[in-house]
């Protein structure tokens, strides 16, 4: 079976939201199935003018249930910002994910990023770096742009152009008006391209069908640690407002 892609995104200004379309355009054309989704808006109306946010910037489906990822098997994430890191209305939607966190549902999916900052040396790199630890601890695996489909672009200084080996990426400039431009366009295309096929061909290796969902519990190397009496046990089992600050019973050992 094909894998399916997601695409979430949050834009304020529209930068993003230009990458997404060539992100999409670039899977379709390598014979993907892509579906776009924007994170919910966290900031209210009042604030959002005084932002001069664009309303109503795109009509794309707004993900508000984390569940509803659950089907696909890649997602490209499109991170405009916020101090080398994810901007607050991702944040919001990320930290509704402690039953996808808790059983794994996420385990084993692929990831990729694209950015969107202010200027050069405001988080191209960092943005994508920070979003590894949301990834690694949803155990999703990272499939970077890399040089092998964009070196020439990758390597070309003649011109101001964001993205990196980490995934395309656009400045916005400090008052926003700057816009994509056709180079790093490019790259949002040619990053559709190369994740999908990427994944395509992971997809064929274990067999054509979609990527493992449910992580194993079995394992085929060690055997299970027997714990012996003289062993200390720091087995604790806490309820509802235990340590673990989630809203179920948990086991810590
Ligand atoms: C609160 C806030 C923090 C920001 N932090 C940074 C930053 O650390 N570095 C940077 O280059 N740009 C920063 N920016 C600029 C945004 O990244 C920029 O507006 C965004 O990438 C534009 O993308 P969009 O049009 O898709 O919203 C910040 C913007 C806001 C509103």
């Amino acid at each position: 079976m094909a894998p399916h892609v997601a695409i979430v995104f949050y834009s304020m200004y529209g930068h993003i939201l230009q990458l997404v379309e060539e992100e999409a355009r670039g899977i379709r054309e390598a014979g993907g199935n892509v579906t776009i989704f924007k994170v919910k808006e966290t900031l209210t109306d009042d604030v959002l003018e005084k932002m001069h946010a664009p309303k109503n910037l795109s009509t794309y489906e707004e993900l508000d249930d984390p569940s509803v990822l659950e089907k696909f098997d890649g997602f490209l994430f499109g991170i405009p910002t916020r101090y080398g890191n994810w901007p607050a209305q991702f944040k919001a939607f990320w930290d509704k994910t402690g039953h996808q966190w808790q059983t794994g549902a996420f385990w084993g999916k692929y990831a990729g990023a694209f950015v969107s900052t202010a200027t050069p040396g405001g988080g191209q790199e960092s943005t994508i770096i920070s979003a590894m630890s949301t990834f690694v601890h949803h155990g999703m695996i990272f499939v970077p742009l890399g040089y092998k489909t964009v070196f020439g672009t990758l390597a070309d200084l003649t011109e101001v152009r964001g993205g990196s080996p980490w995934g395309a990426g656009t400045f916005a400039g400090p008052d926003g008006s700057r816009q994509p431009s056709q180079k790093e366009l490019s790259l949002a295309y040619e990053q559709g391209k190369a994740f999908w096929t990427a994944i395509t061909k992971q997809n064929e290796a274990v067999g054509g069908g979609a990527p493992v969902t449910e992580p194993s519990q079995k394992s085929t190397t060690q055997a299970p640690k027997q714990q012996t009496s003289t062993e200390p046990q720091h087995k604790e089992e806490h309820d509802k407002s235990g340590p673990c600050g989630l809203p179920v019973k948990c086991t810590i050992s």
